[in-house]
């Protein structure tokens, strides 16, 4: 039996490859573990969504969450398909300005922020939404053009308790009841141009999930719009469109979903009187995740009470396992064709019992020195990665049209004590 693989990675001859790229061998010669993206594949998860909404609604804009994978050359690649940005620090403003995506262009949705953060929003004039109504007051002398706040339409949803940042007892967003007061201080503090955003939750695979959420957030937009009288130049959906990590799981069917946002949109300006605003989404996820798998080495495998294949990829590079109990795909990179054998933890190197990748996985006998390839690593996967228990993030690599790039260097042990400074009296 051939192992399951998701494209568009394919297998030749039992080895993984990525646009006729041998990644064992890839692995091999730049050091392992490696992250591999597909540039391909980013477009094209890029082209669908935006089709998907855009023939049946025009004034639309995507803006990547750059969260999800904040590398430049990733970045660089949306904008080239003309996405803007969404951000939730100042840092990732810059990275993003960085990499050629202009401030107008930028969503700015920060939670708890200190009023220098807020200020350098409104300085850069990006489309910054405010988590609630004291962070506006912060900056009440110079609001930024369009006032927007982000709202908790009351539902959420996603795929583990720690992705819904919607519904009762989230941290994010003004609840229903509280949002027409939010527009009015607003309004009493001058404002006259207005938005709203909102974000339900991450990785969604149904797309009944988006007429529910949609239906609140369009409908909470209208009553404020003609209660307050007042017009949203924007309403922004946020993400959460989800992707399949389990080879049995079905896509998000994106016309749908797409097809009904646009509807409860559109039912809701006809009935409260808003005017079309531009509509937003802010995907993460689904723009990258299945473009890049993580490559690493089978370092031991320990079969005494249960098997443990160890590996050089841990809770470092692959933090979702540990911090969700996130499934992520895993194949022997080397021998694809190798019969499943029994049901192993994939571990990693750190000094954590928390530390698995894989968690009692239907596994092939794993021998020291096999490559082990990890699907769905373009999104939170790099940016979630850490230096614990001194360990290096791996070089990143791109595959485009124009071969093999490094999109980010291996670390080195200079990364590790970067800026720490040892005072005179630790010398001796
Ligand atoms: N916009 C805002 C304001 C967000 O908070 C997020 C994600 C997104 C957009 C992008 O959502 P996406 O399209 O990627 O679902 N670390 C978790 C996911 C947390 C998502 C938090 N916010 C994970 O590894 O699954």
């Amino acid at each position: 039996m051939t192992a399951f693989i998701f494209p568009p990675f394919e297998n030749h001859g039992g080895h993984l490859t990525l646009d006729n790229v041998d990644l064992v061998d890839l692995n091999e010669k730049m050091g392992s573990p490696l992250l591999v993206v597909s540039e391909k594949k980013i477009r094209e998860n890029y082209r669908s969504l935006d089709q998907a909404f855009r023939k049946q609604y025009s004034k639309f804009a995507i803006r990547y969450a750059v969260k999800s994978y904040a590398n430049l050359a990733i970045i660089s690649i949306l904008r080239q398909e003309g996405a803007g940005a969404d951000c939730s620090t100042p840092e990732e403003i810059k990275i993003a300005n960085m990499a050629g995506i202009p401030h107008k262009l930028i969503t700015f949705t920060p939670n708890n922020s200190h009023k220098n953060e807020l200020e350098y929003g409104i300085e850069k004039g990006v489309s910054l939404n405010f988590d609630d109504i004291p962070q506006m007051r912060l900056v009440k002398g110079h609001l930024p053009e369009v006032v927007s706040f982000r709202v908790n339409p009351g539902v959420g949803g996603g795929e583990f308790p720690g992705i819904v940042t919607a519904g009762p007892k989230t941290k994010f967003g003004i609840p229903v009841d509280v949002v027409k007061g939010a527009y009015k201080e607003a309004m009493s503090l001058g404002a006259d141009k207005f938005g709203m955003q909102m974000m339900a939750g991450s990785n969604a695979l149904d797309w009944h999930h988006f007429d529910a959420i949609s239906k609140a957030y369009f409908g909470l937009a209208g009553k404020i719009s003609q209660e307050l009288e007042i017009q949203f130049k924007y309403l922004d959906i946020g993400g959460g469109f989800g992707v399949p990590y389990r080879k049995d799981q079905e896509e998000l069917d994106l016309e749908s979903a797409a097809g009904c946002i646009v509807n409860n949109l559109r039912e809701a300006c006809s009935k409260y009187g808003m005017d079309e605003p531009e509509l937003i989404v802010e995907p993460g996820r689904s723009l990258v995740s299945n473009s890049a798998v993580l490559l690493g080495k089978v370092t031991n495998v320990k079969s005494y009470d249960k098997t443990f294949v160890g590996t050089d990829i841990g809770m470092n590079l692959l933090l979702r396992p540990a911090l969700y109990g996130a499934y992520h795909h895993i194949v022997i990179a080397n021998a694809l064709g190798r019969e499943p054998e029994g049901e192993a933890d994939i571990v990693g190197q750190i000094c954590e019992s928390t530390d698995k990748i894989g968690n009692d996985m239907m596994f092939p006998k794993a021998e020291v020195g096999d490559t082990i390839a990890v699907f769905n690593a373009g999104a939170y996967v790099s940016s979630m990665s850490s230096n614990y228990n001194g360990h290096l993030r791996p070089a990143e690599i791109l595959i485009g049209p124009q071969g093999v790039s490094v999109i980010r260097n291996a670390e080195s042990t200079s990364d590790l004590v970067k800026g720490m400074n040892v005072p005179e009296h630790l010398l001796k």
